[in-house]
């Protein structure tokens, strides 16, 4: 495997969270698989005061507790880390930063390579690149300089167009990495693999064939503490707008023409801007929006989001999203994609199940009004990541029962292999300048367009309702409805292949 040049890696907001949970575990792993450069290190930045030794200790903690290969001694890439403490937000101290960071290139045999990670509060998006600009760190002749920017990318269709705008006064698009972190997954790179290296899936993969398509994820927890952030968030912007709207543009997109950054993200933003827009005085038909409340989980009282910590005790930010939208392109036209997302839901899972259209004829369904030949493909992307297509089987014995079987692929029957995290391939990809798994401008702003008229009727008419639905359901029943028929969602359970019931 190609090794990436030697570099720093300088991360703004070292002392948050993100650092010590995700960054610096993933760093600790791919340590271990020997995947960094020979001269790699890691400069960390905040306003905490912290030695470099307190902050190794720190990220020991993180390490220890987050990390996948936790076996063995990392003292050696403890060592690799350093702390330099500033006002970040204050454009004049950054002379006293260059100073330290130069330096530190010197000693360390970094050879001018640099990336920096914005790990901050989004409101220093676009200072940090400025600040940087001015201390001419943005670019140069000798070594690669990369900017990674973690999520929200703005709040809204037009603060992402402002932040892009920004971000590109001082960074060539090539330099800049948005981050997605579920492109980061294993589960959903091979939806690609999946599709385009069968040639069983890809001549089914349209209108004639497919039925509607399902998009999942939800959780099993709230907002941990986040309700400051969540407030200003909703689900709509923390899941959909991101992460769900990627899903389903990998499961919708053309054949690239190559594998690479270009032609793969061609596709993903021809999909985003073929969505259908859904007019602001019909969000109410196609988006149903629930919150939950107090409720019985497994066994434990769960309190209601509005008494989490940081919430308004009247909020009425969605906890979970449920939506119908039409892609419009020859591949998909008038094929419903459903899409879900939600925190205290039964059971922490993300698929995406392909229904097929019914035979054309149905020789064995006993009742006609159950249309039962109907097979679904459903892309698990976690837990128990694998695949699993139902189909029917001819039930043993007289007359032609029909009954609906699994046959099932999972991660983990691949033995000993290693599934790394979505920070460890991302940060790599980022090292090696690979940008295919990070998301470009026009794709996030694409994806805004279709949010913005959604979060507008929201705000405009009160009357769209917000449903309660008690912690530990699948969320409001109205969001049955959405699915035409008698269909409805799949309930999945935490193992793949498990039918109907859930963990509760
Ligand atoms: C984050 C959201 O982007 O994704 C969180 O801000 C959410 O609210 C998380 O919990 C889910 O990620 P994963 O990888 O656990 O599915």
């Amino acid at each position: 495997m190609r090794k990436p040049q030697n570099h720093i890696l300088v991360i703004f907001g070292a002392s948050g969270d993100l650092t010590k949970r995700k960054l610096i575990p993933a760093l600790a792993d791919l340590h271990k698989q020997e995947l960094l450069p020979e001269k790699f290190s890691v400069l960390g930045l905040g306003r905490t005061k912290l030695s470099d030794d307190q902050f190794r200790e720190n990220m020991k903690a993180g390490i220890s507790e987050f990390s996948s290969k936790k076996e063995g001694a990392f003292d050696d890439f403890l060592k690799r880390l350093y702390y330099y403490s500033f006002n970040t937000k204050e454009g004049s101290e950054y002379k006293g930063f260059k100073e330290r960071l130069l330096a530190l290139d010197k000693e360390t045999g970094s050879e001018g390579n640099f990336i920096f990670y914005l790990a901050t509060p989004p409101s220093m998006y676009s200072l940090v690149p400025r600040f940087l600009a001015d201390q001419g760190l943005n670019w140069s002749e000798h070594g690669f300089r990369r900017l990674i920017v973690e999520k929200p990318f703005g709040h809204d269709l037009e603060s992402a167009k402002k932040l892009n705008r920004e971000l590109l006064e001082y960074f060539r698009e090539e330099q800049i990495y948005r981050i997605d972190h579920y492109l980061g997954k294993e589960t959903v790179q091979n939806l690609l693999v999946t599709r385009f290296s069968n040639n069983i899936y890809e001549p089914l993969w349209n209108r004639n064939y497919i039925h509607h398509v399902e998009v999942t994820s939800t959780e099993d927890i709230g907002v941990e503490g986040r309700g400051g952030y969540y407030e200003e968030s909703g689900a709509l912007r923390d899941m959909v707008q991101n992460h769900l709207l990627l899903l389903t543009s990998l499961v919708a997109m053309e054949p690239p023409a190559l594998i690479n950054a270009e032609s793969i993200r061609n596709e993903i933003v021809k999909v985003l801007q073929s969505l259908r827009p859904i007019p602001k005085d019909e969000v109410e038909k196609y988006v149903i929006r629930g919150q939950y409340t107090e409720a019985q989980m497994r066994g434990k009282q769960v309190r209601g989001y509005r008494k989490e910590k940081g919430v308004d005790p009247k909020s009425r930010v969605e906890t979970f999203v449920a939506m119908k939208f039409f892609i419009d392109n020859w591949r998909w036209a008038g094929v419903p994609f459903y899409i879900r997302t939600g925190k205290m839901m039964p059971t922490r899972v993300t698929e995406i199940v392909i229904h097929y259209q019914p035979t054309p004829h149905h020789l064995f369904a006993d009742d006609p009004a159950i249309i039962r030949q109907q097979n679904q493909l459903v892309i698990r992307i976690q837990p128990d990541e694998g695949l699993l297509l139902k189909f029917g089987m001819k039930v043993p014995g007289a007359g032609f029962r029909v009954q609906d079987v699994n046959m099932d692929f999972h991660y983990s029957e691949l033995g000993d292999t290693y599934l790394p995290s979505a920070y460890e391939r991302l940060l790599l990809d980022c090292m090696l300048g690979d940008p295919t798994l990070y998301s470009r401008g026009d794709a996030v702003e694409a994806a805004w367009k279709f949010i913005d008229p959604i979060l507008q009727a929201w705000k405009e008419q009160p009357c769209i309702k917000v449903h309660g639905y008690p912690a530990g359901s699948w969320g409001p029943e109205e969001s049955d409805d959405l699915i035409e028929g008698n269909m409805t969602w799949r309930y999945p359970c935490k193992n793949l292949s498990d039918g109907l019931y859930c963990e509760l």
